[in-house]
């Protein structure tokens, strides 16, 4: 398997190129607009053939480059159910995403938002936004909300074994990855903590409205299509 963790420094996203060195199909998980010729280069260097794209969640933060890849490539849009409308599959706990040998096994995590999904590639995780190292979304818009969160990492991401690979969408601090037994053990707000421990830290984070967001949820419902301003 071919595995890439690519870096968005405008927005500190994370994209990660995945694929099958047997079928050539390749996956980008969180694909950046701004940064589609960057990704086409490399898949096309690689020698793959993008045949998915899988969002973790309608993002606020950054434009999703899926719909531009869907023309450029005819790849498939996988997304989170209730998220992006544009999407051409929604999934859901438990739904599979075959892409060549590579199985990603889809857990629901939400939360940060409501559509937030996290996806399960053998002894790796992509938890979005819902697990990041030492931290996790915020829960303050799109309909977050943070018991929902703690239960999401909890009883859904915790339950994985310790060895698993945790790569989130975002770090603001030079972390490229963790694990479930590290953010177990030293996550500031989970490790030790009750679910009204947790909520109540973060009902305190008091962070400031994403400069994006009224450009990008909308643009992100529609897998990346910016809409025209209101008149
Ligand atoms: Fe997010």
């Amino acid at each position: 398997m071919l595995f890439r963790q690519l870096f968005d420094s405008e927005s500190s996203t994370y994209t990660y190129l995945i694929g099958d060195e047997a079928s050539r199909q390749a996956v980008l998980i969180d694909p950046v607009l701004e940064q589609v010729e960057r990704d086409l280069r490399l898949v096309d260097e690689l020698g793959l053939v993008l045949t998915h794209v899988l969002d973790t969640h309608v993002h606020a933060d950054h434009v999703t480059a899926s719909g531009a890849l869907r023309e450029r490539t005819k790849c498939q849009v996988v997304a989170g159910a209730g998220g992006a409308e544009c999407a051409d599959l929604q999934v859901r706990h438990g739904d599979t995403v075959r892409v060549g040998a590579c199985t990603f096994q889809v857990l629901a995590t939400p939360g940060h938002t409501d559509d937030s999904v996290s996806y399960l590639l053998g002894e790796r995780v992509f938890t979005g936004d819902a697990l990041m190292v030492r931290g996790n979304g915020r829960t303050d818009f799109q309909n977050g909300d943070a018991g929902q969160l703690y239960d999401s990492i909890t009883r859904v991401l915790f339950q994985l074994p310790d060895a698993t690979l945790v790569y989130p969408a975002h770090d603001y601090h030079g972390h490229l990855a963790t694990s479930i037994g590290e953010e177990k053990r030293h996550n500031p707000r989970l490790a030790g903590k009750t679910r009204e421990e947790f909520i109540a830290v973060m009902a305190a984070l008091n962070l400031p409205r994403p400069r994006k967001i009224d450009l990008a949820v909308p643009a992100n419902r529609a897998c990346g299509r910016l809409q025209p301003p209101e008149s």
